[in-house]
């Protein structure tokens, strides 16, 4: 074996800074506000935190359980468990769907990183409509070297850091990229509220129109609250195969969900203010911060400033998710199958870049080529999003509580937590009834859902 001893993190505020690093990302700042934008505004907000408290938080917990307990990466978790042949091939899934995630999100946090340039270099004060704005982006996104490089190039910084190993990479990484993003967004918050007509942005963001809500979008709130914790596919499996007995998990978790939540509301402030106080749609769709946001920089005071603070952030929110995605396939093969980290990131990552070049390239030589009816891109977002993940969350929570056992699972999240669950057992009730009934039955919904958009 090419690894003596197993790393583990070197602090408390390691892991946690680590794994709100994994959850906090272009799902929290990108996806979130255009899905909110999308779907009304607040009542679905209200509905996501119902999704991300009844679902998110259990699962959460659940997930980083099987990791701390086995020690291990996700198939090797399974195996460590149970002598089934079949668990250890939900593992297998999400492996496979940490490739698929990467190859589309890595271009999109490409964009993110060329677009810092873009800032830097003034060419948004071109645009001051989103129109002109949106043609801009076709052109950069249609130029294969533009979109590919940039892939590149965050797809490099990702391997650099993963390289490095859990403790000097992913750890001391998180430690200075987290709190730079908090105060990026905390700045571009306050920018967004001392704009004059952002009242009407706050209203969009508190103020419920129940009509809105369809079984549809609760069903959107419910997939993103999966992609938005990092859920379902092992990567906080991963993350916590590092932990160990004397960490608290329920602690742990709740943290990272309040942190992640917490984010998710700041880039709501800080995007839909903007988008009122200039006058723009806030339905725009997944173009909205590509497309409107440069029209509502060129529009501000400071907005030169702030456009190269907010594409940094989203950068680096980008980055810190990443890693913990070509984190999970380099743990399989380190642990499974031998690889020295060093080997593993070259060879792994540099696969996920390869496959992210069709993804890069269904914006432009491959726009055309459809299957199913979706884009290579499109294909990749949806597969990972709509089944992976929702397969893989529904598999784990019935693992744990109908097939690994609930004698086993309560011994195990006990350990760290004991004082917790002294204090107040029926928690550990509550968790049980949400992960063996409520969490299987609904994410069994979003996946005949997805099903169901398939067909059409
Ligand atoms: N949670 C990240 C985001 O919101 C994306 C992400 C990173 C992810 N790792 C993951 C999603 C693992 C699902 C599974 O942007």
């Amino acid at each position: 074996m090419a690894e003596f001893k197993r790393e583990h993190w070197g602090s408390k505020i390691g892991f946690i800074l680590a794994a709100a690093g994994s959850a906090i990302g272009l799902g929290n700042i990108w996806k979130f506000p255009y899905i909110a934008g999308e779907n009304g505004g607040a009542a679905f907000i209200f509905v996501y935190l119902i999704c991300i408290a009844l679902i998110g938080l259990p699962v959460l917990m659940g997930e980083i359980l099987l990791g701390r307990t086995s020690q291990k990466n996700p198939v090797g978790a399974f195996r460590a468990l149970t002598k089934s042949k079949f668990w250890p091939l939900v593992g297998f899934l999400g492996v496979i769907a940490g490739f698929t995630i990467l190859s589309f999100y890595s271009v999109v946090a490409g964009w993110a990183t060329g677009y810092i340039t873009e800032a830097v270099m003034n060419n948004f004060s071109l645009y001051n409509e989103t129109a002109s704005s949106g043609e801009h982006f076709n052109s950069l996104v249609s130029n294969p070297y533009w979109i590919i490089g940039y892939d590149l190039l965050f797809m490099a910084v990702s391997m650099l850091i993963v390289y490095a190993g859990i403790n000097k990479g992913i750890e001391r990484g998180s430690k200075i990229l987290m709190p730079m993003l908090f105060v990026l967004l905390l700045i571009s918050m306050m920018r967004g509220l001392t704009l004059d007509g952002a009242q009407e942005g706050i209203d969009f963001l508190l103020k419920p129109d129940w009509s809105r809500i369809t079984g549809n979008s609760v069903l959107i709130a419910l997939g993103h609250a999966f992609f938005t914790l990092s859920l379902g596919m092992g990567a906080m499996m991963t993350y916590g195969s590092y932990m160990s007995e004397k960490d608290n998990i329920p602690n742990a978790a709740l943290q990272i969900v309040f942190l992640d939540t917490l984010i998710a509301m700041m880039a709501g402030v800080a995007i839909f203010t903007s988008v009122f106080a200039t006058g723009l749609d806030p339905a725009g769709g997944p173009g909205l911060i590509f497309q409107t946001l440069p029209v509502v920089f060129s529009k501000m005071p400071g907005g030169y400033i702030f456009a190269i603070f907010f594409f940094l952030l989203l950068t680096i929110a980008a980055l810190t998710s990443a890693i913990s995605l070509l984190e999970v396939v380099v743990s399989y093969f380190v642990d499974e199958k031998g690889y020295a980290r060093h080997k593993a990131v070259l060879i792994f990552g540099g696969l996920a870049f390869a496959v992210s070049v069709p993804s890069a390239l269904s914006f432009n030589y491959m726009a055309d080529i459809k299957i199913a009816g979706l884009t290579f891109f499109d294909l990749m977002d949806f597969l990972a999003s709509n089944i992976f993940l929702p397969l893989g969350g529904l598999l784990m929570s019935i693992f744990i509580a109908w097939r690994w056992g609930l004698n086993n699972a309560v011994s195990a999240i006990k350990k760290g937590a004991e004082s917790l669950f002294n204090k107040h057992p029926y928690l550990i009730n509550l968790w049980i009834f949400f992960l063996k009934y409520l969490s299987p039955i609904l994410i069994f919904l979003v996946l005949l859902h997805s099903a169901g958009l398939l067909k059409k």
